[in-house]
């Protein structure tokens, strides 16, 4: 199986994508935190993509389909992926489904999360996330135990730096002008689009994901 994940910023791609990946057994792919992480490492990579990055604009196709062919290259063939933050555009849509063949796979489905632009500016400015294990927070929806502290490894959580609501502004025009016509390329294509309110609970979003998965494509995940 490979399932790519789209919605706009904030919408609750990766709080879902933990838990679906959790499920069903599935390796995810999250072009975002790969990012990071690069960054965070004083990586080329991570010196290239810094100021896209900040100002909340798309870094350069190149560097991030070449990042996502390595990726997937290291992937056991027999675990399906979930892809998170890739693609963002048609140009790595079509990137990806010619890479994919070369892995004996396909894009099967395609997981796609909306909320009202006043929801999403609000989830940013409250996410916090774990730079260790990656565990999200939200100061407003879902906070740690201890303010400022992961539960899980008792991290000191951050505050991203393109969570401003300015920024995140401007990443909902950019996903708006560049991500969402990918709705239709995939509808297009063949691609099983299973659309899912993503302004609920996050355990209502999670619930109603996991039974399209299960209905669209007759898995049975983890009961835990
Ligand atoms: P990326 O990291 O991919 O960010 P994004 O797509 O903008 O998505 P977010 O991570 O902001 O949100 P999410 O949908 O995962 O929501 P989350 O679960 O965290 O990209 C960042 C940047 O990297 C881009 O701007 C670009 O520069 C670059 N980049 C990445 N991929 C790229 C690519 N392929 N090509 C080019 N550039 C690329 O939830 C948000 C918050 O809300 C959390 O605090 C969470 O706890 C809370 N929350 C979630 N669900 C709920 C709910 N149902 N109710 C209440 N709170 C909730």
């Amino acid at each position: 199986m490979v399932v790519v994940l789209l919605g706009p910023p904030g919408v609750g791609k990766g709080t879902q994508g933990a838990v679906l990946a959790e499920t069903f057994g599935w390796d995810r792919i999250i072009t975002g935190d790969l990012l990071r992480a690069a960054r965070r490492e004083g990586s080329r990579l991570g010196r290239q993509a810094q100021a896209y990055m900040d100002r909340g604009d798309l870094v350069p196709d190149e560097l991030i389909v070449a990042m996502v062919r390595e990726r997937l290259e290291g992937l056991d063939a027999g675990i399906g992926v979930l892809f998170d933050g890739f693609p963002r555009n048609v140009a790595q849509g079509e990137a990806l489904e010619a890479v994919l063949p070369e892995v004996d796979r396909q894009v099967d489905g395609v997981l796609l999360f909306t909320a009202p632009d006043d929801v999403l500016v609000k989830r940013g400015s409250g996410r916090r996330n774990c730079p260790d294990c990656g565990r999200l927070y939200n100061v407003y929806f879902d906070p740690p135990r201890t303010e400022g502290e992961c539960d899980d490894c008792g991290e000191a959580l951050v505050h991203r730096s393109d969570d401003e609501p300015e920024t995140v502004r401007h990443r909902l025009d950019v996903y708006r002008e560049q991500t969402e016509p990918l709705v239709r390329y995939y509808r297009e294509s063949g691609a099983v689009v299973l659309e899912i309110d993503g302004d609920q609970s996050i355990d209502d979003v999670t619930q109603a994901a996991r039974r399209a998965l299960e209905d669209a494509f007759d898995l049975e995940g983890d009961a835990a």
